[in-house]
């Protein structure tokens, strides 16, 4: 496994781009999701997308496990949710992509969804609280969708610029 550079803003043009499926889980995909999982724990993170690290493919990695709990790593590919409630829910999130920052989003507090497990077997889940708020950052991810599109254009605006400046003062 090895730890990959995590791309940021201002990166938008990666950032931005909308990921392809995966046509099977192979021991390629697989190499991928664990240098993903092994840059997510270093970072440290609970979730990461394949564009994260400059792959262009559906897959994520999650795991919500605490410090002092036993790993709890997901692998999915090709995630498309299938139901979201209509009761909503707040929480305050952040992305290795955009360092630093956090900010309050709303979602469907609740989500059903299919993806490929790690040996490619389809499975379904329904998910609640941070792993259901996770898993929507991270499919908006693959869509090239940012958690600062779910806040006010001004707020947003001024995330972009802050790392804008950020990279022309040679600070990234
Ligand atoms: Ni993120």
């Amino acid at each position: 496994m090895s730890i990959i550079p995590i791309v940021t803003l201002p990166d938008e043009k990666t950032l931005r781009e909308v990921s392809k499926p995966v046509e099977t889980v192979d021991a390629q995909v697989r190499k991928l999701w664990d240098d993903m999982l092994e840059t997510m724990y270093h970072a440290p993170g609970i979730g990461l997308a394949a564009i994260q690290i400059g792959v262009p493919r559906r897959l994520l990695v999650i795991d919500l496990s605490k410090e002092d709990e036993e790993k709890q790593p997901l692998f999915v590919a090709n995630p498309e949710i299938t139901w979201s409630s209509e009761i909503q829910s707040d929480y305050e999130e952040g992305c290795l992509s955009i360092p630093e920052y956090y900010e309050m989003v709303t979602r469907p507090a609740e989500i059903r969804l299919r993806y490929l497990d790690r040996q490619g077997e389809p499975r379904e889940m329904h998910a609640t609280g941070l792993m259901a708020t996770c898993l929507q950052h991270e499919i908006d991810h693959l869509n090239g969708v940012l958690f600062i599109d779910h806040i006010s254009r001004l707020k947003r605006d001024r995330v972009l610029k802050k790392f804008q400046k950020a990279q022309k003062l040679g600070k990234l």
